[in-house]
């Protein structure tokens, strides 16, 4: 059975302009263990698919559908049910560390509060583990971290110390939302193969959001590919990278750097910017920007069976080059 089952979740924001419909009968599973991401540019509806999971919606916000995890629907739990998978089970780490830190307290005192409420430890063994876990982490010094405040560090440090909290809980699934974006090349490398590593030790199910195609490869086992709050392919992130079926993830792909393209071939970003929610063409919502587009596109494709064993959503048949 799946870890995360997701059927049909909607997510729309009331706003004075009109009902924004942020995210539209999204459906994907997580396994026990898996590493799948959730790719598309800014706006595409990513961070609002984690957020209605984990009830953090603003409050113009409403979800609808359903959430299964562990068979329990997460999209129907009070507040306070909600807390209590919230950390234990099901953890999010954020672009921004100090959404999560608090800027009153050291890293120790942190980072020990999630060891002693939700694995109950002790206060000499909780320190011990937290210790492990920034060494873990790489952070350098780790005796000296626990006793500054988050501003003493730096931000890739902030994110490995929030990385670290999250990961102490020890939950079954990490939602990780852009982890990695406001860092260096080289920090983002290095976070990427830390939750890798750990994903394998603990068998921990991440849900990595992202809109960098380009850092899937290598971490995820399967990708969901989002635009206009719509899924646009979804499977095998081999299979697609080898041979996207969607014209969208085509573009996304196209401005990856890749190893088996010639060097002096140009990174080919998708012109045009992600569609205003309100101003949602009827019909495929990539229509204005897909180079592609055919008359049917004004209406909408459904999802179907791809070629390389997931789903596409798009008019045309086949691979796109
Ligand atoms: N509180 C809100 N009120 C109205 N619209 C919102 C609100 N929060 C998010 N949205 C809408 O949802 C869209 C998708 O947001 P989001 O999931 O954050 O995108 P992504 O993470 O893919 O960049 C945004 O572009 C915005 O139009
Ligand atoms: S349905 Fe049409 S507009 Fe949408 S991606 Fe396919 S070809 Fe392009
Ligand atoms: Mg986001």
């Amino acid at each position: 059975m799946a870890l995360l089952e997701v059927r049909d979740l909607m997510v729309s924001f009331a706003t004075p302009e009109g009902e924004v419909h942020a995210v539209n009968s999204v459906d994907f599973d997580v396994e026990p263990g898996e590493v799948m991401a959730i790719v598309g540019e800014s706006g595409s509806g990513k961070s609002q698919t984690a957020m209605a999971l984990l009830g953090l919606l603003s409050e113009n916000g409403q979800a609808r559908g359903s959430a299964l995890f562990d068979g329990k629907d997460l999209l129907k739990l009070s507040q306070s049910e909600l807390n209590q998978y919230r950390g234990s089970q099901v953890a999010m780490i954020f672009q921004d560390p100090m959404t999560a830190l608090n800027p009153y307290r050291t890293v120790g005192s942190q980072l020990r509060e999630v060891l002693t409420c939700q694995r109950h430890m002790e206060r000499r063994q909780a320190n011990r583990e937290a210790l492990e876990m920034l060494e873990q982490v790489r952070i350098t010094d780790p005796e000296r971290r626990l006793q500054q405040f988050p501003h003493e560090l730096s931000g890739g440090m902030q994110q490995r110390v929030m990385i670290a909290m999250a990961l102490l809980a020890r939950p079954r699934l990490l939602i990780a939302d852009e982890p990695t974006t406001a860092l260096d090349v080289t920090v983002q490398a290095e976070i990427s193969e830390l939750l890798r590593d750990y994903q394998r030790r603990y068998e921990t199910a991440i849900m990595l959001i992202t809109h960098d195609l380009g850092v899937v490869a290598g971490l995820c086992e399967r990708v969901l590919v989002m635009y206009g709050g719509r899924v646009m392919e979804y499977g095998d992130v081999r299979a697609i990278y080898h041979q996207a079926e969607h014209p969208y993830t085509a573009g996304l792909l196209r401005s990856v750097p890749r190893l088996d393209r010639l060097d002096d071939e140009e990174l080919h970003g998708i012109p045009g910017n992600p569609p205003n929610l309100l101003e949602l063409p009827t019909g495929c919502p990539f229509q204005e920007r897909c180079q592609v587009a055919i008359e049917r596109c004004s209406s909408l494709p459904s999802l179907t069976r791809a070629n390389h064993g997931g789903l596409r959503r798009c008019h045309l048949e086949g691979a796109i080059e």
